[in-house]
C-alpha cells in the first residue's frame, strides 16, 4: 500500500512562459512566489512520484484519435516541444511504469477503460508549474491526459469518480514505501481562439473556490456543469482540480493564491489539499 502524501493545483498558460519578460516585476514576483509555495508544500511530503493531470493541448492527439483519458505508462517522457519552453530544465522526463501500469490496471478492473502510452510528451500544460514551483529534484511522474478540450468531455461527476479511482489505486499500489503526490494543472476561467479571448471570468472562479473549499461533491458537481463551459473554453480545465480534489476526499482545499491574470488570459490559481 504505498502513501498517498498530498494533492496540489495550479494554473498554466503559454504566456507564463512566451512573455514573461514582458510581464511587470510586481507581476512576475507575485506569479514566483505562488508557484513556489507550491513547489514548497510539495517538498515538504517529499513525493517519490507525482501523478500529474493536465490536457494536451494538441501535441500528443488531435480530432482523428482523441482519447477523453490517456495514462503514461513508459519509463520516460519527452520534454514539451513549444519554442518558448526550451529552457524547461528536465529532459527528458523521467517516468514511473511501475505506478502507471497499476493505475491502469485498477481502472480496467473497475470499469474505466483508459488509454495508455508508452511515452508522451509533456507540453506546457505539464511543463509550466513543474518548472516553476522549483523543486528540489524532479521525481519520476505519471502523466495522465485529460481530455479538457474537445467535447465530448468527461463529466464532472465522472472526473469525482477517477478520483476515487486515483486514491484507491494508490491505496492498492503493492510498493508499501512509495510516496506518491498528484499535481493537477488548468484552469480557472480563461477563454482561448474564441472571440472574448482574454476574458477571465472572476466571478465563475470566486464561486469556484468557494464550491471547492466548501468541498461538498454534489454543490460542486451542480456549479461546474452549469456554469463551466460558460466561463471560456479553456475553464474546461478545472475538470483536473476536481479530479485532485476527488481523491483527496473532497476536503482539506486551502487556496495558496487567486489572481486574474490578463496579461497572461487566465484566472490563475493555486491551491493544496491536506491527505
Ligand atoms: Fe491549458
Amino acid at each position: 500500500m504505498a502513501k498517498f502524501v498530498g494533492a496540489f493545483a495550479a494554473s498554466h498558460a503559454p504566456l507564463i512562459a512566451r512573455d514573461w519578460p514582458l510581464l511587470t516585476e510586481a507581476r512576475r514576483n507575485e506569479m514566483t512566489a505562488a508557484y513556489r509555495e507550491l513547489g514548497r508544500r510539495m517538498d515538504a511530503v517529499a513525493p517519490d512520484v507525482i501523478i500529474e493531470l493536465s490536457p494536451d493541448h494538441w501535441v500528443n492527439f488531435f480530432l482523428d484519435n482523441l482519447p477523453s483519458i490517456c495514462i503514461g505508462v513508459g519509463d520516460a517522457h519527452e520534454g514539451p516541444p513549444e519554442p518558448f519552453m526550451q529552457k524547461f530544465p528536465y529532459r527528458p522526463i523521467k517516468g514511473h511504469a511501475a505506478l502507471g501500469q497499476h493505475i491502469a490496471a485498477t481502472a480496467l478492473a473497475r470499469d474505466f477503460e483508459p488509454s495508455i502510452s508508452h511515452r508522451l510528451t509533456l507540453d506546457h500544460g505539464f511543463c509550466i508549474p513543474l518548472w516553476k514551483m522549483e523543486l528540489a529534484s524532479l521525481p519520476p511522474l505519471v502523466p495522465i491526459i485529460v481530455n479538457d478540450l474537445e467535447p465530448p468531455m468527461l463529466s464532472v461527476r465522472r472526473c469525482f469518480a477517477w478520483g476515487r479511482l486515483l486514491a484507491a489505486a494508490i491505496a492498492s499500489s503493492p510498493d508499501p514505501n512509495l510516496r506518491v503526490a498528484i499535481l493537477a494543472t488548468g484552469g480557472l476561467s480563461h477563454s482561448i481562439g474564441e472571440p472574448n479571448m482574454g476574458a477571465i471570468d472572476e466571478g465563475f472562479d470566486h464561486a469556484c473556490i468557494r464550491a471547492f473549499t466548501d468541498g461538498a461533491e454534489a454543490p460542486l458537481v451542480d456549479f461546474l456543469e452549469a456554469r463551466m463551459a460558460g466561463a471560456g473554453n479553456g475553464t474546461h480545465e478545472v475538470r483536473n482540480w476536481v479530479i485532485a480534489h476527488a481523491a483527496a476526499g473532497n476536503r482539506g482545499f486551502d487556496l495558496i493564491d487567486y489572481r486574474a491574470v490578463p496579461e497572461v488570459y487566465v484566472g490563475c490559481g493555486f491551491a493544496s489539499w491536506r491527505v
